[in-house]
């Protein structure tokens, strides 16, 4: 067996800051039509916790992206793999992102949503690695900013693996 991966954000330290982020956005959104965008699968588990902490209606939808082979470097190829199930025109939208790295997918993401006409369009994002930044990216609600190492946990994985991890961690023995 691989060692596990070592602690970075532990799962009670992630809950305060998603619940903290949670209340900030029903904030910034009472009264408007709130569309959370959540960017699978590395934000499956991020959505799950952040939908929960917003006390507002809103509506989730998925987006799935692969940019990312098995290794743990930026393809810089973003792929749709997965698309909406519903219009975002005339709708405020979020989007979740697990981690914003090199920030290509979210330039990508953020360009194919403007063209369908939503009243807005705003990033939360767990996790920022501004040491690997290519594109620059704005992010208006940010859990952490981590230094330039592979995390996995939490929804995100390594080869598929450790996504069921409630935790953050860094790979030991990568
Ligand atoms: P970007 O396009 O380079 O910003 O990469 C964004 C995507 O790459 C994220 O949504 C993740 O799915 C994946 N990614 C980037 N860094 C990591 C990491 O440290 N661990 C796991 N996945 C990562
Ligand atoms: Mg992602």
């Amino acid at each position: 067996m691989d060692d596990p991966p070592s602690e970075l954000l532990s799962s009670e330290a992630i809950q305060s800051r998603v619940t903290e982020l949670g209340a900030q956005i029903a904030r910034d959104y009472a009264g408007k039509s709130l569309v959370l965008l959540s960017v699978l699968k590395g934000s499956f588990v991020f959505t799950a916790d952040l939908s929960r902490a917003i006390d507002l209606p809103l509506r989730v939808e998925f987006l799935g992206v692969r940019s990312y082979g098995d290794d743990t470097r930026s393809s810089g190829v973003v792929q749709i793999t997965l698309d909406l199930t519903r219009p975002i025109a005339g709708e405020h939208v979020v989007i979740v992102e697990d981690i914003v790295d090199t920030g290509l997918t979210l330039s990508y993401l953020r360009e194919q949503l403007l063209a369908r006409a939503p009243a807005s369009v705003k990033v939360c994002a767990l996790l920022h690695k501004p040491a690997r930044s290519v594109s620059p990216a704005h992010i208006d609600y940010l859990g952490f900013t981590v230094e330039d190492v592979f995390v996995v946990g939490y929804g995100l994985d390594h080869a598929e693996r450790y996504r069921n991890l409630p935790y953050v961690g860094v790979l030991t023995t990568p």
